[in-house]
């Protein structure tokens, strides 16, 4: 099914002098790119519109916005061949599948800050959103004989927003522990640390907007990731 995924990403995307840390060249280039990850299904639907919506506001705030939804990409599995955690270091590991993840990641890396959404199925983010982050494993140092991975450089570069929505009411409690949680994580792992949550509650089958009380709140998380 991977193979069939249309191809939208600019794959002349720029090699930055320091892959992992681009936001540094974001900033000396004054190009204050924020990028929207969107891992949901429904294109248009609450996550994907709330994603805009902070991107607006960023755009508003004098930010360069660019929106990239997983589902378009050609994602495939990670294999575990642990080939990209194995050289020390904090660059980035080279993955030796062929697909458009290598570009996705430059583009991700030129990046100013982040929006990342998903939204919550079975408790967690979607299996797109899911194989994107497996994907990341190369921005952990894992050598063969040491115990667990460490993250090469972990969150403390870029500002990231993240989202989510559930159909369950977040009074139920654990409606976007997990899922926030696999965010952070995701969030970390690309030298970025969240500064912020959108999270939409309550979704109706035939809900495909993000209520308006939310509206404000985007707006102010779209501002902040163009500070
Ligand atoms: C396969 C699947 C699993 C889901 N699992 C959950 C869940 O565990 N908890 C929940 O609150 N909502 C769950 N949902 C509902 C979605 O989170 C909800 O419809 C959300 O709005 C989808 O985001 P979107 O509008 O961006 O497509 C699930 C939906 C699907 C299709």
């Amino acid at each position: 099914m991977a193979e069939t995924r249309a191809r939208t990403l600019d794959r002349a995307a720029p090699r930055t002098k320091n892959n992992s840390f681009g936001r540094y060249d974001a900033i000396m280039n004054n190009n204050k790119k924020v990028i929207g990850i969107v891992g949901s299904y429904r294109k248009g639907g609450v996550v994907d519109k709330a994603v805009s919506e902070i991107l607006s506001a960023a755009g508003r705030n004098g930010a360069d916005t660019e929106k990239i939804y997983l589902v378009d990409q050609r994602i495939l599995f990670c294999t575990n061949c642990r080939e990209c955690t194995q050289s020390p270091g904090t660059e980035r590991g080279r993955c030796i599948l062929d697909d458009d993840m290598e570009a996705l990641l430059l583009q991700i890396e030129a990046a100013y800050s982040l929006v990342i959404g998903s939204p919550v199925n079975f408790n967690n983010v979607t299996a797109i959103t899911r194989t994107f982050m497996e994907r990341c494993v190369g921005y952990v140092y894992w050598p063969w004989g040491i115990e667990k991975p460490q993250i090469r450089k972990p969150g403390t570069g870029r500002k990231v927003v993240l989202v989510s929505a559930s159909s369950a009411p977040s009074r139920m409690g654990r409606t976007f522990k997990d899922t926030l949680n696999a965010l952070r994580y995701l969030a970390n792992t690309l030298n970025g640390h969240s500064v912020g949550q959108l999270l939409v509650d309550n979704v109706k089958q035939s809900d495909m907007n993000i209520p308006d009380n939310m509206l404000k709140k985007a707006a102010l998380l779209g501002r902040k990731l163009a500070k």
